[in-house]
């Protein structure tokens, strides 16, 4: 654990935390090893919800006997409890353990009432707008954190918990601009807008804050996407944020649960090969353009031309999104098994795989650390020289 650093704790309901979170990445590639040791250390450590059956291999049999979607709704509950009981007892009591839920998945609700009932410390959801959370966890005593990426959006939210006596007990508001995966802007052209800086997203929100009868200290904030120096960190957390979030920093630690190929992808990706583009729940995503998506991307056009209009039969059997632009048809929206893709990249396959990842360089470069090293950096700027590396690595 780290001790010795200049920064107020993130408070988040009543818990005193490094101001690091470590944001939610799905399919497998943040579960109970990443988000348990980034706990460990003192902080704010995420599961990402969505397919965690990939890394129980006798879950992955159970699926490949009878692959129907009850069978593969069963096993992904299934895997999130025994991801949230590890990662808990990886932590030694330190820190928290969040579940991430992406609003525009099928299973949300059901997602939510595991994480719930495995004594998960936190619910972060983004993707939508999370505005029946407080309904949905209902009876637990959990932390709510909505993913917001505009002052607008955090107003809307706080306003609509307050008429049901709840606030966030946090709220994370990530730039569409830096941040990897899925990005909260409906139009790739909108990702530079003045509206989603984070200075200017503090300011108005002092505001919102006093027109609403608020405290600052009320809802902390957490700052998400590009987050990779002290310097940063310093920067945001002095200008009145309460905690910063980092995705692709922690995806290549160690300790993150993808295959190392998956690592080596992300960390050794120049910016040239980073790219937006139109992903199949319709809002934009960011990726590295390896093999796939660059053949993707070529023939985008006549794909979405020739198919883009037809409906499909889901190719996994799993429906893991509300609406999906391939199985529904929804030419506008990408045309790919995001569900097939995003496995094969958990697993290292470099030629078939979709490698989410932020915009900006790392803080190691190329250079694969460990958590704790991770945090020191950021918090204290130290960069210690590295020892031997730890890694480890198992899929079912
Ligand atoms: C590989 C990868 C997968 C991600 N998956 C999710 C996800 O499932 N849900 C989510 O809310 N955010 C997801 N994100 C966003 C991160 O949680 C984080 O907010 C973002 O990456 C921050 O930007 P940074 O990568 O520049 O630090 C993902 C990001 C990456 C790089």
């Amino acid at each position: 654990m780290l001790h010795s650093h200049s920064f107020s704790p993130l408070v988040i309901r009543g818990r005193s935390l490094l101001p690091i979170v470590q944001g939610g990445m799905g399919v497998g590639v943040s579960a109970h090893r990443l988000a348990g040791s980034v706990a460990r250390e003192g902080a704010l450590g995420t599961i990402a919800s969505i397919d965690l059956r990939h890394h129980h291999p006798d879950l992955v049999e159970r699926c490949r006997q009878s692959p129907e979607r009850a069978t593969l709704d069963e096993a992904n509950l299934t895997a999130l409890a025994r991801e949230i009981h590890a990662a808990k007892t990886l932590s030694e009591g330190r820190g928290m353990i969040a579940v991430n839920v992406m609003k525009a998945v099928s299973a949300q609700a059901d997602y939510v009432r595991v994480a719930c009932e495995s004594g998960a410390d936190a619910i972060v959801m983004g993707a939508g707008l999370p505005l029946d959370l407080p309904e949905m966890t209902q009876g637990h005593d959990i932390a709510l954190i909505p993913i917001l990426s505009d002052s607008r959006g955090v107003s809307l939210v706080l306003k609509k918990w307050m008429k049901k006596g709840r606030l966030p007990d946090a709220v994370v508001i990530e730039h569409p601009a830096h941040a990897g995966g899925h990005l909260g802007v409906s139009n790739i052209a909108d990702m530079n807008d003045p509206r989603f800086d984070f200075m200017r997203i503090l300011e108005e929100l002092d505001a919102v804050f006093v027109s609403l009868g608020l405290d600052r200290r009320d809802v902390p904030l957490i700052l998400a996407g590009g987050i990779n120096s002290h310097e940063a960190v310093r920067r945001l957390l002095d200008a009145g944020a309460n905690g910063v979030q980092l995705g692709t920093p922690f995806a290549v630690t160690e300790e993150g649960d993808a295959h190392p190929n998956f690592k080596r992808v992300l960390a050794e990706a120049a910016p040239e090969d980073i790219v937006e583009f139109v992903s199949v729940t319709g809002l934009p995503a960011r990726a590295v353009k390896t093999p796939w998506l660059t053949r993707y991307l070529r023939h985008e056009a006549r794909i979405r031309e020739k198919v883009g209009a037809l409906r499909h039969a889901c190719p996994t059997a799993l429906e893991c999104l509300s609406v999906c632009g391939w199985r529904d048809g929804v030419e506008k929206f990408g045309h790919f098994c995001i569900d097939t893709r995003l496995a094969a990249a958990l697993r290292g396959d470099v030629a078939n795989g979709l490698f989410f990842r932020g915009k900006e360089a790392l803080p190691f470069g190329t250079a694969i650390r460990s958590v704790h090293d991770l945090i020191e950096l950021l918090l204290t700027g130290a960069m210690r020289p590295a020892v031997a590396g730890r890694w480890a690595f198992s899929l079912g």
